[in-house]
């Protein structure tokens, strides 16, 4: 199969939110801490009538219907989430009902997990099937999708929650690079979910972010170099149209595109570093291992790209500043918000790169290629509609009062094991389409039906 990569789209987000200036006042934190200082709006939020299963059934049902599929073309169906209710029933059986009941379940593929790398590995796995021996000419889906929630506390403004799914196959308009891929993997505690009775991580926050910079540097420096290989006159950072990352928050973002130019200083030769990097030669004998949270080299580079950052970045944080972190989802809601910022036109033969991160940790950069093929400039332009009426519902979505989204996150925590359970969420609320839970039974057993 040639061209390999993602044929269509679709992403879900909650219908409810809280202010992140509101939630400044009411955590009585500093003005500016959440919105300025995490780079943040919104944040997205569910109530008990949702989990990992009913979040994961509506975006993956909203991609069959807005494109039509045949359940019966698809061989693959992968699913990447780090939101955990069963230690042995995958999300992807779930999503089966829905090909179950058509007769379609000759379908490979299952669940996979390592923090917010899932969805990535899900996806990973779909490409390397078309691309395999063991392809039979159909499609794969792939969704990834978490509920990210943290204790009370100062972690608890970057959750969210969101899904994606995406279709794979040959041929697409977007296509995935091949064999220039970097994944730098290691052990660290940075971020874990070890206590299996509670749905919040153990997080290290300063650790986190140290874990995240320290894998970018690894990721991105592979990358060039295997980019160089292929193609002799890359140009890391400049010669890519975009740069896409995953998104814990948005500021955090913000300071990775700084360090991509901060790495291609490091690597320039003298005379293209006083050059290109005109007023930073101080930095020159720096090491990227002390330089974490060295401010001063944080501060000069945030200058120097922010108007790459405009350019290349920016445009991919549209969902995650006004949703959150959706884990497994955050970095391909950094693509759906990058392709609608854009016409098909702006997009034809551009080039981006992205980065993905989990905790623990796991982290790849990859690239991928906009086809400029005509019956693949049709085919993106397909995508790019189906996904605006999805954006559009950013708008739609209800605010609440951080007061009762505090109560609803206690009504959470307090029934996380609760059986038998009849969650007491609004489904009014939810937008038509979204799946949700009615009722767990004594066996645990979980049941749903669709608003
Ligand atoms: N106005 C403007 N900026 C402010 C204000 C204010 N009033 N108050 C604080 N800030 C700034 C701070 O200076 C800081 O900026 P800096 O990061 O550039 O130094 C930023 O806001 C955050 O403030 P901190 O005091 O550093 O925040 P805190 O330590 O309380 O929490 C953290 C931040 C660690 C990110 C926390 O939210 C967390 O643990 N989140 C979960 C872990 C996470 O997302 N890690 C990222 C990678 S791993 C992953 O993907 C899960």
């Amino acid at each position: 199969a040639e061209n390999v990569g993602i044929l269509a789209m679709e992403f879900y987000f909650p219908s409810q939110y809280v202010d992140q200036t509101e939630l400044e006042k009411f955590d009585g934190v500093s003005a500016g801490k959440y919105t300025v200082g995490l780079g943040q709006n919104k944040m997205g939020f569910c109530s008990d009538r949702e989990d990992i299963n009913s979040l994961c059934l509506t975006a993956l049902h909203r991609l069959i219907e807005k494109n039509n599929i045949s359940l019966h073309d698809i061989g693959r169906l992968e699913v990447g989430t780090e939101t955990i209710i069963d230690k042995s029933k995958s999300v992807k059986t779930f999503l089966m009902t829905l090909f179950a009941k058509e007769g379609a379940t000759d379908i490979e593929g299952i669940d996979t997990t390592n923090a917010c790398y899932g969805g990535t590995a899900a996806l990973f796995n779909a490409i390397n099937w078309v691309e395999s021996s063991s392809w039979d000419g159909r499609k794969a889906i792939v969704i990834a999708g978490d509920i990210a929630v943290y204790g009370k506390g100062p972690a608890r403004p970057t959750g969210g929650a969101g899904a994606v799914a995406m279709l794979v196959g040959p041929d697409a308009p977007l296509v995935f690079d091949c064999g220039v891929r970097a994944s730098y993997m290691t052990h660290a505690y940075d971020f874990y979910k070890a206590d299996l009775a509670s749905e919040f991580p153990y997080v290290d926050g300063k650790l986190s972010i140290k874990c995240y910079l320290n894998a970018l540097d690894n990721c991105y420096n592979l990358f060039c170099k295997k980019m160089r290989k292929v193609d002799p006159s890359f140009k890391g950072l400049l010669s890519l149209d975009g740069m896409l990352f995953h998104s814990p928050y948005c500021r955090l973002v913000q300071k990775s595109l700084a360090r991509i130019c901060f790495n291609d200083f490091l690597n320039a030769s003298p005379d293209v570093r006083e050059s290109q990097f005109p007023g930073l030669s101080q930095f020159k004998d720096y090491k990227l291992e002390d330089t974490y949270f060295d401010k001063d080299v944080e501060k000069a580079f945030m200058t120097y790209s922010d108007k790459l950052f405009n350019e290349k970045t920016l445009p991919s944080l549209h969902i995650a500043s006004n949703v959150g972190n959706m884990y497994t989802a955050s970095l391909y809601g950094g693509l759906v918000s990058y392709l609608v910022s854009k016409s098909p036109d702006q997009l034809i033969g551009k080039k981006f790169a992205l980065f993905s991160y989990g905790s623990g940790l796991a982290s790849t950069m990859y690239s991928i290629n906009i086809c400029n093929d005509m019956s693949a400039g049709s085919k993106l332009s397909k995508l790019i509609n189906s996904l605006n009426d999805t954006i559009h519902l950013l708008d739609k979505r209800q605010s609440v009062e951080p007061i009762k989204f505090s109560e609803i996150m206690e009504l959470r925590t307090a029934n996380y094991h609760t059986a038998p359970y009849d969650p007491s969420g609004s489904i009014d609320v939810l937008f038509p389409g979204t799946y949700y839970l009615i009722h767990i039974d004594d066996q645990r057993r979980r049941t749903y039906d669709r608003r």
